[in-house]
């Protein structure tokens, strides 16, 4: 499946022997993130799935933050978890979980998270969903619909369309360009993501306007949807 994965650390160079590799976004984006998490997570207590973990540099950099809570990073790809691993030894933090091994495109994926099962009080996921096919997409809603518990939440942050368009220029050639790469790739559209969300009993609670034209939805049970 590598041809579907954005690798980080191509070029054979972690920037550390230790296998930490290091993604230039994380140091530009994780502070407005975490100031739109924190919103949530402040005061509660928890496990929170992180989709798609990369580097691992987020995760450590939350739970760094954020003590009463367990992190789960995951991914799939093998480089990443070992960076992932290698993020984690570093830190040295009581609340980060071993890296799981997560293929998103499965819609029972939590079933694979080590030590479930949970009721997640929620999943981030960071440029994962138009980086992947669909069916990715697909897996991440059904599984945290089964997966988050009754108050918790999905957020996903990175680049979307609103009503079929695109929110900034940069954007639109940015799905070009991601569509002249892998087919199967693109920006994807609020109004698809609350179908999806729809079908596993979530609806959006909330687009936060991010810098350089990205988005955090966020979004939670539907009133009157079953509840793990
Ligand atoms: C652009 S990176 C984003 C990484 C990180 N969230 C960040 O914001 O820096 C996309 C990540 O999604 C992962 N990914 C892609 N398809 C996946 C799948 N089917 N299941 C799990 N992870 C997947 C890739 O391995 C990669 O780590």
């Amino acid at each position: 499946m590598a041809e579907y994965v954005v690798e980080f650390g191509k070029d054979g160079r972690p920037i550390e022997p230790d296998g930490r590799l290091d993604a230039p976004a994380f140091h530009r984006n994780h502070q407005p993130i975490w100031a739109v998490l924190q919103r949530f997570l402040a005061g509660r207590s928890g496990d929170v799935l992180e989709a798609g973990s990369g580097t691992g540099q987020h995760v450590v950099q939350f739970a760094r933050q954020s003590p009463d809570i367990t992190w789960w990073p995951s991914d799939f790809n093998e480089q990443h978890l070992k960076s992932i691993n290698a993020w984690r030894a570093h830190a040295q933090l009581a609340n980060v979980r071993p890296p799981q091994r997560i293929d998103l495109s499965d819609p029972a994926w939590w079933r694979d998270m080590q030590d479930g099962p949970i009721n997640l009080l929620a999943v981030f996921c960071a440029n994962v969903i138009h980086v992947a096919p669909w069916r990715v997409a697909e897996g991440l809603f059904a599984g945290a619909g089964d997966a988050l518990r009754a108050d918790g939440r999905l957020f996903l942050y990175g680049p979307f369309k609103r009503d079929g368009k695109h929110t900034a220029l940069s954007n639109a050639v940015f799905d070009t360009s991601l569509r002249e790469g892998n087919p199967e790739w693109a920006v994807r559209d609020i109004l698809d993501l609350e179908r999806l969300a729809s079908s596993a009993g979530l609806a959006l609670q909330e687009a936060v306007d991010m810098p350089a034209n990205n988005l955090i939805l966020v979004f939670g049970r539907s009133a009157g949807a079953m509840s793990a």
